[in-house]
């Protein structure tokens, strides 16, 4: 099979800096693929470079068959690859159900899009029922739903989530890691980067620890949940 996503000897710089130091993972469709890491580590770096935001120094990406380095943001959302952002930045004066129509700002099939804000809101109630209301006056939690939702409009092959759970009560979390979980369910592929690593491995299929800009190690969720290297950095354990 091959991959929907393959990242081989990515290399990402700001400046003289270099924040990504030649990292390699791939992504099926259907599977959780989680970067888990500490603050810096090259985690947002990675999905900016997927998204086509930052320009990578070195390294190649495929994605659905397709080369995408040089590959301009809009055009990536376009093939499917969708990027709900590290402090979710929602529009905030504009209404939720706005919000959510800008996720969709590539698509021309109105039916379809009304249809997707319905699946938005049913995955998420609150949404509806607040859906004139202006994205503000969500809570964090809130706002990310709504983050996830939008991401979630423009259809995408594979959705990438930067720690949505952060700052989050944890009833809140456990909730949107359950929605993750849905959403896998339902066949949607993710890469999800998170600093919450026991809810993060707990449901993924694949993932990579990332220190200062390397993989350091890879395996299954389950295999990094009882590695006793990653138990006591990243799990609270002695
Ligand atoms: N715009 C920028 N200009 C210069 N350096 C940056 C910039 N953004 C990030 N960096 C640096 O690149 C490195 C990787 O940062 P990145 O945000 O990718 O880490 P991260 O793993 O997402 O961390 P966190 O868990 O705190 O979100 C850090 O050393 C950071 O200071
Ligand atoms: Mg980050």
């Amino acid at each position: 099979m091959t991959a929907l996503l393959e990242v081989e000897d990515l290399r990402v710089a700001y400046g003289k800096i270099e924040a990504v130091k030649g990292i390699s993972f791939k992504v099926d469709a259907g599977e959780v693929v989680t970067l888990i890491g500490t603050n810096g580590a090259g985690k947002t770096t990675t999905l900016r470079t997927l998204s086509g935001l930052l320009k990578p120094t070195h390294g190649k990406i495929t994605f659905d068959g397709k080369p995408l380095n040089g590959t301009p943001a809009h055009k990536i959302v376009a093939l499917g690859l969708a990027h709900s952002p590290e402090g979710r930045h929602i529009f905030p004066r504009l209404t939720i159900e706005e919000n959510l129509q800008l996720g969709a700002f590539l698509r021309k099939d109105k039916a379809g899009i009304d249809k997707d804000i319905q699946r938005a809101y049913d995955l998420f109630p609150i949404l509806g029922e607040r859906r004139k209301q202006a994205a503000g006056t969500l809570s964090g939690g809130e706002q990310q739903m709504l983050a996830m939702g939008r991401a979630l409009m423009s259809q995408p092959k594979l959705l990438m989530l930067d720690e949505p759970s952060m700052g989050l009560s944890p009833i809140m979390m456990q909730k949107i890691m359950a929605t993750i979980a849905e959403l896998k369910s339902q066949g949607t592929t993710i890469l999800l980067v998170e600093q919450n690593a026991q809810a993060a491995l707990s449901l993924a299929d694949q993932g990579h620890v990332m220190e200062v800009g390397r993989i350091v190690l890879s395996g299954t969720g389950e295999d990094l949940l009882h590695d006793e290297s990653v138990r006591k950095a990243y799990l609270g354990e002695d």
